[in-house]
């Protein structure tokens, strides 16, 4: 049964992040859910805390934070406060929203409960394959970047302060954070899924690099 905190936190999150169109619309937030909860009961993961941290996950990223990675946090925490959820409930999803997002490709970001691996692990499945391809391309249109740059070569971050700042095309993002997410799936459902959508983006560059014109 659904309980009244997801249900609340549903509606909440829905409010305030439909419209985005840089990649973190309502849909991202519901698709995660959704992955979420089928890798939770593969995992025999708590499936309030999972779906809770898949809920809010993303509701207030770094990048629109000016780089502040405490923001979302915070926010998590103060929702879930004005809700009198009980507060090893709190910690369990603050600490989710707290390690979920990507920081570079030199930077190993593990999860400490079963809970955080399923939700990174479904954040991620919804940044490869087909629906990751067009997120990357939608991300680059909103911040003004180009698909591609031959001239410009992909980075590998040795940390986040590196990551921050990067600019780069939208192909080299694929470089530098989605095909090197597959290796870091941290359950078996998502790491099975994750090799499918690995293998399509594997194809996609194929032909993109094909069509380019020598
Ligand atoms: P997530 O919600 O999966 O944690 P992010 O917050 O890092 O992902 O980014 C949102 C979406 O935009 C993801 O699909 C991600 O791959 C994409 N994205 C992030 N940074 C870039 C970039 N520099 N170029 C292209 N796409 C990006
Ligand atoms: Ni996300």
């Amino acid at each position: 049964m659904t309980s009244k905190l997801i249900l609340q936190s549903k509606d909440f999150i829905k409010n305030r992040l439909e419209g985005d169109a840089s990649g973190h619309d309502w849909y991202h937030i519901e698709r995660v859910w959704k992955l979420s909860q089928t890798l939770a009961d593969a995992e025999n993961a708590d499936r309030e805390i999972t779906e809770l941290g898949a809920l809010l996950h993303d509701v207030a990223d770094w990048k629109f934070y000016g780089g502040d990675d405490s923001e979302g946090p915070r926010q998590a925490r103060e929702w879930l406060e004005s809700l009198s959820a009980p507060a090893d409930t709190i910690s369990a999803v603050v600490q989710i929203v707290e390690g979920v997002s990507y920081k570079g490709a030199g930077v190993e970001t593990p999860m400490e409960t079963i809970e955080g691996r399923v939700v990174q692990d479904a954040d991620r499945l919804d940044a490869i394959g087909a629906i990751g391809i067009a997120r990357a391309f939608a991300y680059g249109g909103a911040k003004n970047r180009l698909i591609y740059d031959p001239n410009e070569s992909p980075q590998l971050h040795a940390n986040f302060e590196e990551y921050k700042k990067n600019k780069g095309h939208s192909i080299n993002h694929f470089h530098e954070k989605l095909l090197l997410l597959k290796d870091r799936m941290q359950t078996e459902t998502g790491l099975r899924m994750a090799k499918e959508r690995h293998r399509f983006m594997e194809l996609y560059l194929e032909h993109f690099y094909k069509e380019w014109p020598a």
